[in-house]
């Protein structure tokens, strides 16, 4: 996903491939029957460039819409031809008038006129086209005239496109007062690009604490998030989106209810035992922590628990901030970026 998300490792890609291929030693052209694991998926870049070198993938992230993209960049190996569809759903789309739905009857101002919150994520005619499009990706599912694949698909392009078109300054914790440009343009559902690969996946949406009891494999790539700040919030409408299953909605901002999905990684108090549960119970030889100088554990503080476990090793890299962070106070334009590397005993 090319979007703007909170911890995405897309600048750091590269760095992270190498270190890795490095310690795992593995060779450029042994990479199939190896599974490399994402525990924390997020916009799915790192594992699906791990897919793209030909490993087997497996990937999770607590966020329904994370799962979502992730079923589309791993679990998705073939364009889709919407065979018992009939006809090209993007064209259809890009044609369509849109229709009053959750979308347009809670977040934009046309709909929420005159309520408690008048909320202006999208423009009017962007949120009927979200709940029409959405609305018929499902009905389509349902009546078995799109299959697993293709519903996944659709549903990430829809969230790619529609993440374009969202009135924020680069979160949904807030919305801007004004429609901004780039907010009014109509939104365009444009294919997203398919990896080709022939590879085994298996994609998952669990707190990681629990999937890791259930998880094994070679290489296992832990990105949690590094402050307080929950993703539930920041991305509640891309969950809604991707759920899209009427929840209870509330306050300035429409926020759902995230009390599943509160993460213990954001809680001060909570993050070192939850770190070492995620070790101790790791299926795997080769593991992988990325964190950064700025996160509430300290440096030793990681370093402390994976010694524990094995051959430790950090690697470090000088890493350009995630543009919503800019204005805070304190601040430097970079931050240092670690990868926790251990070799399980
Ligand atoms: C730093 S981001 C990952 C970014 C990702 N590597 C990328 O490049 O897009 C952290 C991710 O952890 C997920 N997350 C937070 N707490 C979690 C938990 N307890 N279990 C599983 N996933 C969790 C969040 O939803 C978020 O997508």
């Amino acid at each position: 996903m090319e979007m703007n998300y909170i911890g995405s490792k897309r600048s750091l890609i590269d760095f992270l491939k190498k270190e890795i291929f490095d310690v795992a030693q593995i060779k450029k052209n042994e990479t199939k029957g190896i599974w490399f694991a994402d525990g924390f998926a997020g916009t799915g870049i790192v594992g699906k460039s791990f897919k793209s070198k030909g490993m087997n993938v497996l990937s999770n992230d607590i966020q329904y819409y994370s799962f979502v993209i992730n079923r589309h960049y791993i679990g998705v190996n073939k364009v889709p031809k919407y065979k018992n569809l009939g006809f090209d759903p993007f064209e259809y789309f890009n044609n369509s008038k849109g229709k009053k739905g959750f979308i347009y009857n809670n977040y934009c101002v046309e709909g929420t006129k005159g309520q408690e919150y008048e909320r202006n994520y999208f423009t009017p005619e962007n949120a009927m086209l979200i709940d029409q499009i959405r609305e018929d990706i499902e009905k389509w599912h349902t009546e078995n005239r799109i299959n697993d694949d293709e519903y996944y698909y659709l549903i990430s392009c829809l969230l790619e496109a529609a993440d374009k078109v969202a009135n924020t300054a680069a979160v949904y914790g807030a919305f801007l007062k004004h429609i901004k440009k780039s907010a009014q343009n109509r939104i365009n559902l444009v294919p997203l690009k398919i990896i080709e690969k022939d590879i085994d996946s298996k994609i998952d949406n669990s707190p990681i604490e629990e999937w890791i009891l259930k998880s094994e494999g070679d290489i296992l790539y832990l990105d949690p998030p590094y402050n307080h700040r929950q993703y539930a919030t920041n991305y509640h409408m891309l969950e809604t989106i991707a759920k899209y299953d009427n929840p209870i909605i509330y306050g300035k901002t429409g926020l759902r209810e995230y009390s599943e999905q509160k993460s213990n990684w954001c809680s001060k108090s909570k993050v070192v035992e939850e770190l070492e549960h995620v070790i101790k119970n790791a299926k795997f030889k080769y593991i992988f922590l990325s964190y950064n100088n700025e996160g509430i554990m300290s440096l030793d503080e990681v370093r402390e628990v994976m010694e524990k476990y094995g051959a430790y090793k950090l690697k470090k890299q000088e890493y350009k901030r995630f543009k919503a962070d800019n204005n805070r106070q304190n601040k430097a334009d970079n931050t240092t970026e670690y990868l926790h590397c251990l070799i399980k005993k």
